[in-house]
């Protein structure tokens, strides 16, 4: 996977004068089935977090409220994506180092991902990273 399979997907928005709705479908709006969901929520402003990569996770972010950046990095190319909005969200697909900052004071992030929580699936290690992104082993 390379950089270039990072995409920001725009939700379906309903807007509303009571106030506006959004909504995200496994295999319709992301590409994969959702195992599992989580939040990151009362995080100090500009703190910075999640820099690991995924064997396998793929995954769905999304700035449900406030705003962060995500790193994606896949060895080669690095870019950084801007979520402040709660209609679209960023896939990430597994094999790429990707890393959170910039968060604004009472932001919430939402994560889908496509398997459950398995501590040996993350690689820390950024060097570790490089490796085996020179030797095809991710
Ligand atoms: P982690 O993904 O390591 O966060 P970060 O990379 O931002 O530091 O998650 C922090 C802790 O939460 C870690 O000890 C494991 C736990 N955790 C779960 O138990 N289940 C989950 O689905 C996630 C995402 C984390």
């Amino acid at each position: 996977m390379s950089i270039e399979d990072v995409k920001i997907i725009e939700l379906p928005r309903f807007t509303d004068p009571r106030g506006n709705l959004s909504f995200v479908e496994q295999l319709n709006h992301i590409p994969f089935e959702i195992k599992r969901t989580y939040w990151i929520y009362d995080v100090p402003g500009g703190e910075n977090r999640g820099g690991h990569a995924f064997r396998e996770n793929e995954e769905f972010i999304v700035a449900l409220s406030g705003a962060f950046d995500v790193i994606v990095d896949d060895g080669a190319i690095k870019k950084r994506f801007t979520l402040n909005r709660s209609y679209y969200g960023l896939y990430v697909p597994a094999g790429l180092w990707r890393e959170m900052g910039n968060f604004s004071t009472n932001s919430l992030a939402l994560e889908f991902g496509s398997i459950h929580y398995d501590a040996q699936d993350y690689i820390r290690d950024y060097k570790e990273y490089l490796i085996m992104k020179r030797d095809g082993k991710i």
